[in-house]
């Protein structure tokens, strides 16, 4: 792997002591980060060079997978981090950021490749970037590239222009925005397991398959995030991205050895395939819920409108239901139904294959007696995949029994979705990460729920947390014959 200088924006943010450190120190250890690695922390704050090594240090011991206890291993790896102070607003500091970026370039004798990752909110995308490119920065005789997080706009239009800002100093190949779910390892695997194995590839047809669920709900409520998340809700914050994006990576289908052009490629097209909605068909489609005050694993959480920073009118929407649909030869008629929420009964990302039920569908005598049967890809907290087949049971004369073929892999073993991410792009492959395509058309369909939702057309259905979020979610399967499979 090539030598890189590693800029990071927002180097005193929760994300970066979280997320990115740890992260690069998990790198580090499995010897995944290129031999000359010099990092730049940036932050409004003043730091000295060793108080900053020092934080990132605590943040290595919070947050680290791997044990941080070899000392050798801890120096090695914090003697790369150097700090300076930039507002994003002053010029001068870019320059003196230029400066120190070619001095730690000669220090360390490596070619001028820079990663700029922005961990910053989305107000300062576009300013960053300008600066990267007027300050001389991004002129470099190396490689550039640009690490964004989300959100990328509040909807089609803002997205555009964001967009349309950043092409200006970067170009699309550079550009690898971030979506932490394409990062975790599951997500990952879906790509391979469909294509090492016959047996899937042949299965992934409207023939076989019944409807395909995929859920994201998770039992923490807004937490702190009142300002940002009271603005965006579950269809921006986790639909519009994370849950598009897992859509994408079920139902594409790729030959053996696909080239990173083609994923998105065939990502890009399902996204054209989807069923576009009309404004006056969301609510038929789209259930969009709010917690109330209720119960989670046996303690009190209050409803989304008495979290602090929230108002007792507050419309937004903290769970999202709907049902998709695909027009292409593989999945025409095979519902799709997503949901995402916060405050419920349990954490669980998840997607479920429900296959057809043959003899249902030819027999009426078995009707009551067959389990559905289920493919399971255990996404998170814990990772799996579940086979569900109906058998003989042997108690029970002409009755079915259902087996479960089991896979789970420790958590401690599987790297983060960070640690993934930024790898692939210090050795520069997108396949991970969101091409503005996939984006601009994930914002396109989502469009007209937003003008359904800002217009009132679609009831606001509140749910007790601790629930698996409003009744109307079940009715959106139940309509079609069928309910979400779950693990309680
Ligand atoms: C983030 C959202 O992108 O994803 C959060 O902003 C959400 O609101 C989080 O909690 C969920 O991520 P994970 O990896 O815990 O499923």
């Amino acid at each position: 792997m090539e030598a890189t200088t590693f800029v990071l924006f927002g180097a005193t943010g929760d994300l970066a002591k979280r997320k990115i450190y740890p992260a690069l120190y998990n790198l580090f250890i499995d010897q995944k980060l290129p031999a000359s690695f010099s990092v730049i922390g940036l932050g409004r704050r003043e730091l000295s060079n060793e108080v900053f090594q020092k934080n990132v240090e605590q943040s290595l011991r919070s947050f680290s997978r791997r044990a941080v206890d070899d000392p050798g291993s801890v120096k090695a790896f914090l003697e790369a981090f150097r700090y300076s102070v930039l507002d994003v607003g002053h010029k001068e500091d870019y320059q003196k950021l230029l400066q120190l970026v070619e001095q730690r370039e000669a220090e360390l004798n490596i070619p001028q490749n820079r990663l700029f990752y922005l961990s910053v909110g989305p107000e300062f995308f576009d300013i960053i970037a300008t600066s990267i490119k007027e300050s001389g920065l991004g002129s470099t005789k190396g490689w550039k590239r640009l690490i964004i997080e989300k959100p990328f706009g509040h909807d089609l239009q803002s997205a555009r222009e964001l967009n349309q800002k950043l092409s200006i100093s970067f170009a699309e190949h550079e550009i690898f925005r971030i979506d932490h779910y394409l990062g975790k390892p599951m997500v990952q695997k879906l790509e391979v397991l469909q294509q090492a194995n016959p047996v899937l590839q042949a299965l992934w047809t409207n023939h076989y398959i019944a409807n395909v669920q995929i859920t994201a709900i998770e039992t923490v409520g807004v937490e702190e995030r009142a300002g940002y998340y009271d603005h965006v809700g579950a269809i921006r914050d986790m639909f519009q991205n994370h849950m598009l994006q897992l859509l994408m990576m079920l139902s594409i289908h790729l030959p053996k050895g696909s080239t990173s052009e083609e994923v998105r490629l065939k990502k890009k097209r399902i996204m054209e395939a989807l069923e576009p909605l009309q404004k006056e068909d969301v609510a038929m489609n789209v259930v969009r819920g709010q917690y109330t005050a209720g119960t989670i694993q046996g303690k009190a959480v209050v409803g989304y409108k008495d979290e602090p920073g929230i108002g007792q009118d507050s419309m937004n929407d903290t769970f999202i239901a709907a049902r998709l649909e695909i027009d292409d030869v593989f999945w025409r008629e095979v519902p799709f139904y997503i949901r995402t929420g916060k405050r419920t009964q349990e954490k669980s990302t998840r997607i479920v294959i429900e296959f057809k039920e043959p003899l249902k569908q030819h027999s009426s005598t078995y009707e009551e007696k067959t389990n559905p049967n289920l493919l399971i890809f255990e996404i998170n907290p814990n990772e799996g995949i579940t086979l569900q087949l109906n058998t003989k049971d042997p108690q029970h004369e002409g009755e079915f029994k259902p087996i479960l073929i089991d896979f789970h892999t420790s958590r401690k073993d599987v790297p983060e979705a960070y640690e993934n991410l930024i790898y692939d792009a210090l050795r520069g492959d997108p396949t991970f990460f969101a091409h503005w395509d996939e984006v601009e058309l994930s914002w396109k369909w989502v469009q007209p729920i937003l003008n359904a939702f800002e217009e009132n057309l679609v009831p606001l259905h509140p749910y007790s947390a601790g629930s698996f979020g409003p009744d109307e979610a079940d009715q959106l399967l139940a309509r079609d014959g069928y309910h979400w499979c779950t693990n309680s």
